[in-house]
């Protein structure tokens, strides 16, 4: 273990060597308060709106990637061994404004301005890897970037443009490989453990150190993508002292596929996962590009997702309905439970101090398998869910459901199956008769509350037309809500 007193990683240009505070110093204070860095604005301080959108750039197996994150839920302590990429650093080949600036100028994509440099950085961040985006592609680049005055349509305009002028002279492009030197010459094979006046922040070299760390300090708040854990810092002031941040662990970051199956290292992040998924199970395509924008999806992982207990996160519903399995570990002991069975009641998961998730293994559905995840919040884009129902539907050759698996969340205390609604299926013929008739289980199974979200009411009515919406579906039959069902 070696033991210090600062972090290093490389700022636009410049090697930063810094000694964090405390562990909940964001990357947006440090750039704003700290060096001055005033292009990356602070808007909302929750990782919605995106006005505080930078690229961090990381080693991935010795590969160096880019990605937008939110500065402002980003720690900076987390950002040792990367490459921090501000507005500031942009320029175009004759050192004025970069492509991007100029098609946003050019376009009238920008009003008041104060969204811009976000949307700049997060445009540039979808051109880097694909200069010729596609309306779709350009509208995902943008979930996680809200501006209230211009209107999206110069905006993506500016972005076709400015895709046509991108050159291999581009700031980044040009770096590229002083930058990876740079970084591999940071990497370590130890934990550096930093010293601040409120508490120690752990950054471990690989899933050894970080098993010993908790042992050591069982109580640590671990933080993987820190889109839960920011916040709890930047609404709630929580104290989050002693730390230990593990989102750069390439061991956590595995996936593996079997014939039958895929397991997810817990540090796998949305869009890590998300061409695997898109290949091996498309059903959860649609719901996978609604979780969050693509900053969120850039650093919220999966088992932060499932690890936080919450009974609305998006993953555990559709997981569950495929019988998947959750490996914890603690010091050089694993155990595998069914993932179900990690969620015992609203804040309470099955994980003792000190033990952390390692991977979680989802089962491929078999063929003839029919899988949907319906999520229901009320803005389309970055939003969480009031509710959301996964179904796992496999059918006998006469017709009748061999197998139903259907979990909720957002109806229950913890994300949870539809046990009742389940055994009212299972056997009966698939019809809309056995749909109707099976309606009424789910008052059994679920007394769903009524919050900002949703009422009670409208999260039961939702969830009994989710699973009529999926026997129109398997059916074929254009999907019509009937919204007098109860
Ligand atoms: C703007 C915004 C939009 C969002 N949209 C969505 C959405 O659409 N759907 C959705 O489901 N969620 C959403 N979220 C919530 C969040 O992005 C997810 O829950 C995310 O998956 C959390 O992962 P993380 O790596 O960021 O976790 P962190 O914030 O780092 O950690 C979350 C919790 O898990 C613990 N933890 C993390 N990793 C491990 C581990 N390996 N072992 C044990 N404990 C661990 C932490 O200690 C903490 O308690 C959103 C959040 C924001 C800010
Ligand atoms: S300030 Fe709004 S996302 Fe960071
Ligand atoms: S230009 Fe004003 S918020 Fe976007």
């Amino acid at each position: 273990m070696a033991s210090g007193d600062t972090i290093r990683f490389l700022l636009n240009g410049e090697t930063v060597e810094h000694r964090p505070g405390a562990a909940h110093e964001t990357l947006l204070d440090f750039l704003r308060l700290n060096r001055r860095l005033t292009g990356t604005k602070e808007g909302c301080a929750e990782g919605d709106c995106g006005a505080c959108t930078v690229l961090i750039g990381r080693l991935s197996r010795g590969e160096l990637v880019y990605e937008t994150v939110n500065a402002c839920i980003r720690f900076l302590a987390s950002v040792h061994g990367c490459h921090v990429v501000t507005i500031e650093h942009l320029r175009g080949a004759d050192g004025g404004p970069h492509p991007v600036q100029q098609a946003m100028v050019a376009h009238h994509g920008a009003q008041c301005g104060f969204c811009t440099p976000g949307i700049v950085m997060s445009l540039y961040g979808l051109l880097m890897q694909n200069p010729a985006p596609t309306d779709i592609d350009i509208d995902r680049a943008l979930q996680g970037n809200l501006c209230r005055c211009t209107g999206y349509a110069p905006i993506a305009r500016a972005a076709k443009a400015a895709g046509a002028e991108m050159t291999k002279d581009d700031p980044l492009a040009s770096e590229r490989a002083a930058v990876t030197e740079a970084l591999a010459g940071m990497q370590t094979d130890e934990t550096l453990s930093v010293e601040t006046p409120e508490g120690t922040i752990h950054i471990p070299a690989n899933a050894d150190g970080l098993a010993d760390i908790l042992a050591d300090n069982p109580d640590a708040t671990i933080v993987a993508g820190a889109t839960d854990v920011g916040l709890w810092v930047t609404k709630f002031m929580r104290d989050i002292s002693p730390v230990v941040f593990i989102g750069h662990l390439d061991d956590l970051k595995m996936i593996e596929e079997t014939g039958d199956a895929i397991t997810f290292g817990a540090g796998v992040s949305y869009t890590d996962a998300a061409p695997v998924l898109a290949r091996r199970i498309p059903a959860l395509t649609e719901l996978w590009d609604r979780i969050g924008g693509t900053q969120i999806r850039n650093m919220g992982t999966i088992g932060g997702n499932i690890a936080n207990g919450s009974p609305i996160g998006d993953t555990p519903p559709p997981f569950i309905a495929l019988g998947a399995e959750l490996t914890l570990r603690k010091g050089g002991d694993r155990r595998t439970i069914p993932l179900e069975s990690f969620f015992i009641d609203y804040g309470k998961q099955d994980r003792s101090p000190g033990e952390f998730v390692e991977s979680i293994t989802v089962p491929v559905p078999a063929e003839g398998t029919h899988l949907a995840a319906y999520k229901i919040s009320k803005r389309f884009d970055e939003d969480i869910s009031a509710l959301l129902g996964a179904f796992a539907l496999a059918l006998a050759g006469d017709g009748t459901v061999e197998d139903i698996r259907i979990a909720f969340g957002g109806m229950a205390a913890t994300p949870k199956r539809a046990s009742s609604v389940e055994d009212a299926l299972r056997g009966k013929p698939w019809t809309e008769a056995s749909v109707m008739a099976a309606l009424s289980a789910f008052e059994t199974d679920f007394t769903p509350i009524s919050d900002m979200r949703a009422s009670a009411d409208y999260r039961m009515r939702s969830a009994k037309n989710l699973l009529r919406r999926l026997w129109h579906e398997t059916e074929g039959t254009p999907v019509r809500i009937d919204r007098g069902v109860a």
